[in-house]
């Protein structure tokens, strides 16, 4: 570890994201209170907003920092009208452009009913889903699927005549996803709410799909390494079904990046909303942390959003340090932040519009910082 602690490079991004981001960092401040703080921050513009200012989407020092740094965490990216001349998203660099250079293949997303969560169904606040039975990690590929760079469009007398994306599943992005799947399993080792057993669920449409036959024959050789660990599979159409209405059967889950795009915003709803999805985006090296809802520009600005998402993505962050780093002060540090998660949304004294309440953003990281700040060390 350097002297200053660990490096943190933080990119708030477009529209709420900054928003959220400032809440995150009141957060890490209240953690670090009392003490030499662990980390050191340092925050760098970039994104869509920027572009459409800049002409650029980042500076190159933004750039090379997410490179040196110890993890980053970044808030959203993306803005109306902000594109690149090629027509992607204008802030792409941060968000799949370092899933890319900075090899996070695996997207873990984690989706656990925290007590005093509402959800919403239909207009209506319900408790359908009860806490102890939506608990589960869902494993997305991050660097290639559907999502790799091999793409275009035939155009002719300047019309499009016909628009192709190609799905590469490859050997080694496969194994590496899936086996960090079941090492999550085994890690955590406390199964699936339903019967306890450890399970990694391989979500495909093998019925169809040539590259998720692939994934599957490799989800088979994977899995038997760990002969403690269950196999399960699920047709992604019929996944969608079953992770609604029997989410305690579900522990770990492994999917292929579109798949695994889509899945999660819908697992999302289990857990209160994206107002409370986290993704950690990690690799071998680096590992990039980030609320998954998105820029959201017609919340942004009216200091509204819900600021959980971020915070759970810290604790993931901090986790992953602890891990990487072998340092229990972070793993200390992460405990202490959960309970203060868990502990506010127990209460209900800080809900967001999303959640049928009226607390604003900062109003939400000032009671969670106070409830960090209460805690008997
Ligand atoms: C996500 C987002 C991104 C994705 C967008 C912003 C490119 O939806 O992280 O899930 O598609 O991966
Ligand atoms: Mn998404």
């Amino acid at each position: 570890m350097k002297e200053a602690g660990y490096a943190i490079a933080v990119y708030p991004g477009d529209g709420t994201g900054p928003e959220v981001v400032r809440e995150g960092e009141k957060v890490l401040a209240a953690l670090a209170e009392g003490g030499p703080a662990p980390w050191h921050l340092t925050t760098y513009p970039g994104g869509g907003q920027y572009f459409l200012r800049t002409g650029r989407e980042w500076e190159p020092e933004a750039e090379a920092a997410a490179e040196s740094a110890d993890a980053v965490l970044l808030g959203a990216v993306g803005w109306p009208g902000a594109f690149l001349p090629n027509g992607d998203i204008a802030g792409r660099a941060l968000v799949l452009g370092l899933r890319e250079r900075l090899d996070l293949f695996a997207n873990v997303r984690p989706c656990k009913l925290y007590p005093g969560v509402l959800h919403r169904i239909s207009g209506h606040y319900r408790e359908v889903w009860s806490p102890q039975n939506v608990d589960m990690l869902i494993v997305r590929e991050n660097t290639e699927g559907l999502y790799t760079p091999v793409r275009g469009r035939l155009t002719r007398a300047g019309q499009t005549e016909v628009a192709v994306d190609s799905r590469v599943i490859t050997r080694k992005g496969a194994e590496r996803v899936i086996r960090y799947a079941f090492e999550l399993a085994r890690h955590r080792g406390r199964g699936a709410p339903e019967d306890g057993a450890v399970r990694v669920t391989c979500v495909d449409k093998s019925n169809v799909l040539e590259g998720c036959r692939f994934f599957r024959e490799t989800y088979d050789r994977v899995a038997a390494e760990y002969p403690e660990v269950e196999r399960d599979y699920a047709y992604v159409d019929a996944f969608t079904q079953w992770v609604v209405r029997n989410p305690e059967h579900y522990d770990v889950v492994v999917a292929t990046n579109m798949m695994g795009d889509i899945i999660t915003d819908l697992a999302a709803v289990l857990q209160g909303g994206m107002g409370f999805a986290a993704g950690a985006n990690v690799g071998t090296d680096h590992g990039m942390f980030e609320p998954v809802h998105g820029s959201a520009p017609k919340h942004a600005g009216k200091n509204e959003i819900n600021p959980f998402a971020t915070f759970f993505a810290e604790h993931e962050m901090l986790r992953w340090l602890g891990e990487r780093h072998r340092d229990e002060r972070l793993f200390a540090q992460a405990a202490r932040l959960e309970r203060a998660l868990a502990a506010t949304l127990a209460d209900g004294s800080a809900r967001t519009y999303d959640q049928g309440g009226d607390c604003s953003t900062s109003a939400v990281g000032d009671r969670v910082a106070d409830v960090i700040r209460s805690e008997r060390r």
